[in-house]
């Protein structure tokens, strides 16, 4: 089995690619309660033989991912007797670890807890880094901490039930993570993009790749202040696609596409050449299909992107790209100018109505 040391702000620990369903089993069996996606009970809650009394199922969607549900999670521990001492076992995606790490992190002041990610977008890129993300009333990923899991296992078996707009999702932000990581991550990943549909290897070793690379930032800044911040790229205009269609697009596809203004920005304000820009539209293209063009408000747009966390006053902070494979946070002024190059972007490449 295939090992990572992750790091954190304080001691690293483990994550495994695991090839049989054996260590997720005698977790299951040790812990004092699971915390798991609905559908991947449905689908693997026979495989896994969780008994009744340990299991709490979360009905997936973006719009429970609250503060109250992190709290109901907590008052079905306390109902099921979880102690301080005893262990809990996250099963799913993003936002069942957002909602884990959360509640984890507050009941009893913290308990251990094992991560088993199921699908590509979580076990590529976010089921590392230790972070929280809340939503709060409109705002987006407003609240949350630091709280890594004990152990993390990456079971590649999971990938196969996932819907094809889930795996494009999962590639978004593998995207961004080859995207800043150099020139040659570039070139790899231009070489894998076209390929790993019909090759499950591919998909394994691009997460492997992609948690590597993550990795290599959190070992220099664990608790995002510095280089970290990178891990954002795509994230301001993604976030501000998600609120103004409201989250009528999976997250990694917003990020694809947020990406891709990012870049565009990048051109107008002449940090990137064309030629640059034409090969990563090329690349981030092959990830998208019609169906991701959702009809939105762009004043909308522009105000979710008013409150993204990286701004200061009266300034838009972005993640753009400086050159291939380099990334930088820089500031814009929150002006006439600056949104209507953003506007451009999506008069120009976007095919659905933007009012
Ligand atoms: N904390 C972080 O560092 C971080 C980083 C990136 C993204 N996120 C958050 O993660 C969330 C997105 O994560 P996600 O894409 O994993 O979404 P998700 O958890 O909503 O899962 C997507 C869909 O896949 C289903 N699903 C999960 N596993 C499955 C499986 N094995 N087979 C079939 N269906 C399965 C879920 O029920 C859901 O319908 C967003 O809320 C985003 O903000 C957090
Ligand atoms: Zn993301």
């Amino acid at each position: 089995m295939n090992e990572l040391k992750i790091f954190s702000d304080s001691a690293t620990y483990d994550l495994f690619f695991s090839s049989n369903w054996d260590e997720i089993r005698t977790d299951i069996d040790r812990c004092a309660a699971v915390i798991i996606d609905d559908k991947v009970f449905g689908l693997y809650g026979e495989i896994l033989n969780i008994q009744d009394k340990k299991i709490i199922k979360i009905k997936v969607s973006e719009d429970i991912k609250t503060p109250q549900t992190a709290l109901d999670i907590c008052e079905e521990m306390v109902l099921a007797g979880v102690t301080r001492d005893a262990f809990i076992v996250a099963i799913g995606g993003g936002v069942v670890q957002d909602l884990v790490t959360f509640a984890a992190s507050i009941y009893m002041r913290g308990i251990d807890w094992v991560l088993y990610p199921t699908t590509l977008l979580s076990q590529a890129d976010s089921c590392i880094g230790g972070k929280s993300s809340i939503n709060f009333k409109s705002w987006k990923n407003i609240l949350g901490n630091f709280y890594t899991p004990k152990r993390i296992y990456i079971q590649s078996q999971f990938l196969e039930t996932l819907t094809d707009d889930d795996i494009r999702s999962g590639i978004g932000e593998i995207l961004k993570v080859f995207m800043l990581s150099g020139q040659e991550s570039l070139e790899r990943l231009i070489e894998q993009m076209n390929c790993y549909q019909n090759d499950s290897r591919v998909l394994e070793s691009l997460i492997f790749e992609s948690l590597k690379l993550k990795n290599n930032i959190l070992e220099v800044d664990a608790l995002d202040n510095g280089l970290r911040l990178k891990m954002n790229y795509g994230h301001s205009f993604g976030h501000a696609l998600e609120a103004a269609t409201h989250f009528g697009i999976p997250h990694g596809i917003a990020v694809t596409i947020g990406l891709d203004v990012a870049n565009y920005f990048a051109l107008k304000q002449g940090l990137i050449e064309h030629h640059l820009f034409d090969r990563l539209h090329s690349t981030l293209t092959l990830n998208l299909i019609d169906s991701d063009f959702v009809d939105f408000n762009f004043n909308e747009f522009i105000r979710a992107l008013e409150k993204d966390k990286k701004n200061k006053q009266g300034f838009y902070g972005l993640i753009v790209p400086v050159s291939q494979g380099e990334v930088e946070l820089k500031f814009f002024e929150m002006n006439q100018i600056n949104n209507s190059m953003i506007r451009e972007y999506f008069t120009k490449y976007y095919s659905a109505n933007v009012e």
